[in-house]
């Protein structure tokens, strides 16, 4: 069974790699390079995949899912100009594909159980486009 919690937050970046020349970060990223960035309202699905628990009834403890996702996905993205305030984004590009792997990287580890493990990163940059990650299990 997969089960599925949504967040959302605020943030801001600039796509730009700082190896390549600023022209070929216009051609590349358009609008999107321009250094003082832009901010987007990004919504998370982080899916568990797991059996209910005969007791419970529940694959986890929704509440403590909840926390874990705010203390390593809200308080550290939300409000923050990613390339300054979020690692790895001070040398890795903030896409939404990076942002799923970097989100991924930062639950995997809290989500081990095999009864209840982390299934997939699902992030909106906007309504109509969002990426999928399935990263390896930690
Ligand atoms: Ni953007």
């Amino acid at each position: 069974m997969l089960i599925t919690k949504r967040v959302e937050f605020s943030a801001s970046h600039v796509c730009r790699n700082p190896l390549l020349t600023d022209q070929e970060n216009q051609e590349l990223f358009g609008v999107a390079a321009n250094p003082h960035g832009h901010g987007h309202n990004y919504v998370v699905d982080v899916t568990v995949e797991g059996d209910p628990d005969p007791v419970t009834g529940m694959v986890l403890d929704l509440k403590k899912l909840k926390e874990l996702v705010n203390r390593e996905v809200i308080q550290t993205y939300d409000h923050r100009f990613l390339n300054r305030e979020v690692e790895p984004f001070d040398h890795v590009v903030p896409t939404v594909e990076n942002i799923a792997i970097d989100i991924w990287n930062r639950l995997a580890p809290h989500l081990t159980q095999k009864d209840s493990r982390l299934q997939g990163i699902r992030v909106y940059e906007t309504p109509d486009l969002y990426v999928d990650y399935f990263g390896e299990a930690a």
